[in-house]
């Protein structure tokens, strides 16, 4: 059985070699925020598709549109049906890359979003980051490999040339689903030596992995959590700025990616 699965092997590798060399035609953008989708939204210019391409009853929103030659998706969980507030965490997100993959086969995914950061490791606010490397830090499995598993620490796809060229920051992002800091948390993110801490990253890059899809990302800085600030508050007074410095950084990667292949990055 060997040479036949080395085949396959071998077959699937060059078909990914392949599509990277095709020029990027459609990107879906995972944002989980209202606030943080509306202004990207606006600018390229895209409308509320109201195709079924989600299950029916689902509060999941795409955005679409033509910018640039690039077919554009913008995937907003939307909002709680029965609280009113947008689905922020990592079970939205890993729900709604799956079914935007499946339904929409990009070539790429974004996921843009805003995160704390840790002024210890450079991070001010307003600042935004490529994320090099993702993990979970409140999946705690002190079993051998399970340990191991549920952080599940992973490389993001690299792209050096859109570093170089846009000068962005670029950090590690560590990922949980809440949006303080408990002891056992800090320890985690201290073991994943992240720079940012969201609530979404590690999830969307997990179900892109699972599924192929090359994904980066981009977070922007809202609130210090190595300082005396409560969180909450210090999100929520500059979530609107720092929303416009987000936006312009994916803007400025979008326009990279335009007529771009995905080897080129
Ligand atoms: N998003 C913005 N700030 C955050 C924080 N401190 N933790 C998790 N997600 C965030």
């Amino acid at each position: 059985m060997a040479p036949h699965d080395d085949g396959i092997e071998v077959a699937e590798e060059t078909m990914v070699a392949e599509a990277e060399k095709r020029p990027i035609v459609t990107i879906v953008i995972v944002i989980a925020m209202q606030t943080e989708a509306l202004p990207l939204v606006n600018k390229f210019k895209l409308s509320e598709n109201h195709d079924p391409v989600f299950p029916k009853g689902v509060p999941w929103v795409r955005y679409h549109g033509i910018y640039k030659d690039l077919n554009i998706n913008i995937i907003w969980p939307g909002k709680d049906s029965v609280l009113g507030v947008d689905c922020v965490g990592t079970v939205p997100a890993s729900l709604v890359t799956y079914a935007s993959i499946q339904a929409l086969q990009p070539d790429l995914i974004i996921n843009a979003g805003t995160a704390g950061g840790f002024k210890a490791k450079g991070a001010c606010i307003g600042d935004v980051f490529v994320a090099c490397d993702v993990a979970f830090h409140d999946r705690r499995i002190p079993i051998p490999v399970f340990d191991l598993y549920g952080i599940c620490a992973r490389r993001t796809f690299s792209t050096p040339n859109m570093l170089k060229e846009l000068k962005l920051k670029v950090g590690k992002l560590s990922t949980g689903d809440s949006l303080d800091m408990s002891p056992h948390d800090e320890a985690s993110i201290t073991a994943n030596d992240a720079t940012l801490k969201d609530m979404e990253g590690a999830a969307v890059a997990y179900v892109a992995d699972l599924l192929s899809v090359p994904a980066i990302f981009i977070k922007a800085v809202t609130d210090i959590v190595d300082d005396d600030k409560p969180t909450a508050e210090e999100f929520l007074q500059n979530l609107v700025a720092v929303t416009a410095a987000l936006d312009q950084a994916v803007t400025q990667v979008v326009d990279f990616i335009s007529g771009k292949c995905i080897s080129e990055l």
